[in-house]
């Protein structure tokens, strides 16, 4: 098969555009909101273990798999998989990608609309001066079960996501990442140095690295897996997608390995900023979704500048929150224009629209919604669970089955010398890609029925 030369797709237009605009993916609420959250609720250090393992063993020759995939068809999920293999049920790997792009969007924006509401709150003032996390806390939970204001805040982040997506990859998406990393690292770094200064903050920090195995279970591990894909963006053909708008110039091992570091550098760190906090304030780790909301603007409130420190976070944090679901409405937009033949406008708004719809759900299981269960979960939990607990995992299995057994790690290689002169890690990537990625996922998710 040749290259399609489909120029109309667009390119990035720098190598450090595509690895900023992929670690821009990466990076966003499932690091600062989502992992110290589930860390918190999984045990703490045991956790973050199983999470590094699953990053490093399983994550990153995925990625590598995925933007080698996207690089070599030109296309979207859909489109790149029936590429190599016509015919062939391998395209369904595909089109799960692309629903679990819808179900995840749906939430996520969700969650952005708050992050934006908290940006308006810290100027307005309103989210500071809280003497405890209690009661930044209620804030918070009477926040986001206030129906319109919710639904609002929802609308605006995906308003600000279509803006961005209909500009299309480097006028677009590009730019928007480019310089949102390093600031959102040294807000951060501050951020870490306060929380660890506040008394108390060892107990945190022993929570959150020392690791107490008595507390893994079967289940933990599944979460931690889905947690690994979530965050590296990964099972779900984003970065398929990215990669469809690489040029054949591009390094991708390299690539690979900065978005893979940078992400869990910013994850780790966020753990640093969060656990401290949370036990120095004496409040339970397995808190939930609003931990950081309840953590945070107490953390603000206790400091020299704090109302601007909390402006610039939740701003970054919003940014943080765009850049990733950019990419994920560019997946369900990237097959409506490959594959459906529309334009990148029609797919934009239109897929935007239902996607927002889906999320009204979610946007009020905090709220009147609250009592609507689906085995105990709400709606919400229950679109984030079947997404990044079921699709994501099993998406980044068949992907790993594909290239190391269907389209074959010798073919990927090919693809990947390209450019580079030479893979040296290759035999090494195809022993994880072909068995070590398969079996794990596949024995997690057999190892609950035990
Ligand atoms: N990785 C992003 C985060 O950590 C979320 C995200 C963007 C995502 N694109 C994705 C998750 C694709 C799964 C699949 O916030």
């Amino acid at each position: 098969m040749s290259t399609p030369t489909n120029n109309k797709r667009g390119f990035w237009a720098t190598r450090m555009g595509f690895i900023l605009a992929a670690s821009g993916s990466a990076i966003g609420l499932g690091n600062v909101w989502k992992f110290p959250y589930v860390t918190g609720q999984n045990g703490g250090g045991a956790f973050v273990l199983l999470y590094l393992v699953c990053i490093f063993a399983i994550g990153l020759p995925i990625m590598l798999a995925e933007f080698t995939l996207g690089r070599r068809t030109n296309l979207n999920p859909v489109g790149a998989f029936a590429a190599i293999k016509p015919g062939s049920p391998w395209v369904g790997i595909g089109f799960m990608g692309v629903s679990a792009g819808f179900l995840i969007l749906s939430f996520y924006a969700v969650v952005g609309g708050w992050t934006v509401a908290y940006v308006v709150k810290s100027v307005t003032h309103s989210v500071l001066d809280f003497s405890s996390p209690e009661q930044a806390g209620q804030f918070f939970g009477q926040f986001i079960s206030h129906t319109w204001e919710v639904l609002i805040y929802h609308a605006i982040f995906m308003a600000l996501c279509v803006a961005i997506v209909i500009k299309g990859v480097h006028g677009g998406i590009e730019r928007a990442c480019d310089i949102m990393m390093p600031t959102l690292f040294v807000i951060l770094l501050v951020l870490m140095a306060r929380s660890l200064t506040l008394p108390g903050a060892m107990e945190g920090v022993k929570f959150y690295l020392y690791p107490d195995f008595s507390k893994i279970q079967p289940q933990t591990v599944l979460i931690a897996l889905g947690q690994a894909f979530f965050s590296l963006s990964l099972g779900m053909g984003a970065m398929l997608t990215y990669g469809s708008y690489l040029s054949p110039k591009e390094n991708l091992t390299a690539a690979t390995v900065y978005v893979v570091l940078f992400d869990t550098l910013i994850a780790l760190l966020m753990g640093m900023v969060i656990f401290p906090a949370v036990f120095s304030m004496g409040l339970a780790p397995t808190e939930g979704p609003s931990l950081v909301f309840s953590v945070l603007p107490t953390v603000f409130s206790s400091m020299p500048m704090g109302t601007l420190v909390s402006i610039i976070f939740f701003i970054l944090l919003t940014i943080a929150a765009l850049t990733s679901a950019i990419s994920l409405l560019e997946v369900v937009v990237a097959y409506f224009i490959d594959q459906r033949g529309w334009d990148r406008k029609r797919a934009v708004l239109t897929m935007a629209g239902v996607i927002y719809l889906l999320g009204v759900p979610s946007a009020l299981s905090f709220g009147v919604l609250g009592d609507v269960k689906f085995m105990g979960m709400t709606f919400f939990d229950t679109v984030d669970n079947i997404a990044s607990n079921y699709l994501l995992p099993l998406g980044g299995m068949l992907t790993a089955v594909f290239v190391g057994w269907i389209w074959g790690t010798r073919a990927a290689k090919e693809e990947i010398e390209k450019h580079e002169t030479r893979f040296h890690w290759a035999d090494q990537w195809a022993f994880l890609i072909r068995f070590i990625a398969p079996v794990a996922v596949a024995g997690v998710f057999l190892a609950r029925f035990f």
